[in-house]
């Protein structure tokens, strides 16, 4: 089968749907791939790569006229016209946006697959282009805001004073949401999140930012994988939460989506007015109404107060290589998936509630919307407090004092009942341990959570002490004493060489390859 990989003409897009690598995969599925000449260029793909890789440099109407077209945008009308009786065509055609277009397609008899109508199940998610370019669009966000925020985003102490970390509050955790929390995480800033899905908290957290609950209504999650509506209750409190922590947040990123529906309103005007001057605001959900009252799709736009909001719609083709390529490798997946036999053969399966789910138009029939497709999704967790403000993290230091205070209470009556027992030598000993202990909790348990293991291999060096005294009653006359010398050696033994040999191996994670 001829596959078509055209020139996008929509203004601003510089994504292609297949790049040089994709290409040679698309011909070893025994398929023939033509490329209009330049539509690699702006993803610094030039047509040589194109043509080394396997695929012919053509115009625009053998492209379009080919068995089945990959595009990113969906045809305007000069490229509908080209398209063949019978050809297939796959692009991100807005199914629910663009009922139009579907009954020309249907009219013409091409078989439409919307690339960004993959259910969103397990088994489609190599093929499911929203993810992969939510996933970009979390990522460049965030790289937005760093750009038009005026201060850094990780802390630091320098000789001319220390800087606080950014403080970034992420809205919305689907795909690009929790992108957009690793990389805010990555570079530094201090992360809250929150969704009304009260199932993303773990993921959040596991990213290493605190969530920061709306609702914990089961509902919430509908079996599609997406949120539904909300009711007014759940709403007022979205936005309660949302005004709250814009407030105390020095980046805000809104990716909230109901799909189907309007980009809920979660960022009012007077929300926008208590943040500090110079916070931004990066609203992903500019397309579709954007989630902050003040948005302007497209554009970047400064509140009175001097906040910055940030609207662009294009966050992915501001990445066009990165984006190119997984938007290929997606083409690739979904056209091995139709063929079969790998012998250039399209077989269309519509019992196959993945192929059902995105081919939108089919013999002369409009196929929108498909069946729902159910998907299982974390049991909600039990009903919690509402949320907290927004704090610093917690540490060991911050949690009930009154638990600490017991703890002293019953840890000083055992060291005197024992001072009363024991003879003087042993109470000096007992002593320097009592206070090593307390000395040991109060330091590990404010060193970072990310510490923690080297922090412990390196502390197992400090059974080094016991090594040195079990070898030195290694030659006591008394077997007892020889027998738990020899014992203490195997096991410190074990705890200074295990320790540093751990070290050595989380050190080689973090190391560069060497360059040859
Ligand atoms: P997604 O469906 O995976 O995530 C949306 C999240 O918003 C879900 O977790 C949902 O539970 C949550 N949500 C819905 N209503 C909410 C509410 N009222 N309060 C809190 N959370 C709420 O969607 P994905 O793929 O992460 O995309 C997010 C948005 O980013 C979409 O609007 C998408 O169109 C947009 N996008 C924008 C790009 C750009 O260039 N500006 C590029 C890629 C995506």
């Amino acid at each position: 089968m001829q596959i078509g990989v055209p020139r996008e003409a929509t203004p601003g897009e510089t994504r292609v749907a297949a790049t040089p690598q994709t290409v040679g995969r698309l011909i070893a599925l025994g398929h023939t791939v033509t490329v209009e000449s330049g539509a690699g260029e702006l993803a610094s793909y030039p047509d040589e790569l194109y043509a080394e890789a396997g695929a012919t440099i053509g115009p625009s109407p053998e492209v379009w006229g080919a068995d089945l077209v990959v595009a990113i945008d969906p045809p305007d009308p000069e490229q509908l016209d080209q398209l063949r009786p019978g050809a297939y065509l796959a692009a991100q055609l807005g199914p629910g946006q663009h009922p139009d277009l579907l009954e020309a397609l249907a009219e013409r008899g091409v078989t439409a697959l919307a690339m960004d109508a993959v259910p969103r199940i397990s088994r489609a998610q190599t093929l499911d282009v929203l993810s992969s370019m939510a996933n970009l669009g979390g990522y460049r966000a965030v790289i937005e805001a760093a750009n038009a925020y005026g201060s850094v985003f990780t802390g630091q102490v320098t000789a001319a004073g220390s800087v606080p970390p950014a403080k970034v509050f992420v809205i919305g955790t689907g795909v690009a949401g929790l992108a957009a929390i690793g990389t805010a995480s990555s570079l530094g800033a201090v992360v809250r999140a929150t969704d009304i899905r009260p199932e993303t908290a773990e993921q959040v957290e596991s990213m290493g930012a605190e969530f920061v609950p709306i609702a914990l209504d089961p509902n919430a999650t509908s079996t599609d994988g997406y949120a539904r509506e909300m009711g007014e209750e759940l709403q007022r409190r979205a936005l309660e939460v949302c005004a709250q922590e814009c407030a105390a947040a020095d980046i805000v990123i809104t990716t909230a989506l109901i799909p189907g529906r309007p980009a809920p309103k979660l960022v009012t005007a007077d929300t926008v007015a208590a943040m500090r001057p110079g916070s931004v605001l990066v609203d992903m959900a500019a397309r579709n109404g954007g989630n902050c009252e003040l948005t302007e799709p497209g554009a970047v736009r400064t509140s009175d107060n001097g906040v910055q909001i940030v609207g662009y719609t294009d966050l992915p083709a501001r990445l066009p290589t990165q984006a190119s390529q997984l938007f290929g490798t997606n083409v690739v997946n979904l056209i091995a998936l139709l063929t079969p036999n790998q012998d250039g053969q399209l077989v269309l399966d519509l019992d196959d509630e993945v192929q059902r789910g995105l081919t939108v138009t089919h013999e002369h029939q409009v196929l929108w919307p498909p069946p729902p497709v159910s998907v299982s999704s974390t049991p909600p967790p039990a009903p919690s407090e509402p949320p907290a403000p927004a704090a610093e993290p917690e540490t060991g230091a911050t949690r009930d004092p009154r638990r600490g205070y017991v703890a002293m209470g019953l840890a000083a009556v055992l060291f005197a009942l024992v001072a009363s027992v024991s003879p003087p030598s042993f109470l000096g000993h007992f002593t320097v341990f009592a206070l090593a202990v307390i000395v040991g909790f109060y330091v590990i348990s404010h060193v970072t959570h990310a510490l923690h293991t080297p922090l412990l291999a390196e502390t197992n060096a400090i059974s080094g002490i016991i090594l040195v005294g079990a070898i030195l009653q290694v030659g006591n006359e008394d077997l007892l004493v020889r027998s738990l010398a020899l014992a203490a050696t195997v096991v410190a033994s074990i705890n200074v060489f295990g320790g540093f040999a751990v070290t050595g191996r989380m050190l080689a994670m973090f190391r560069r390859e060497e360059s040859a």
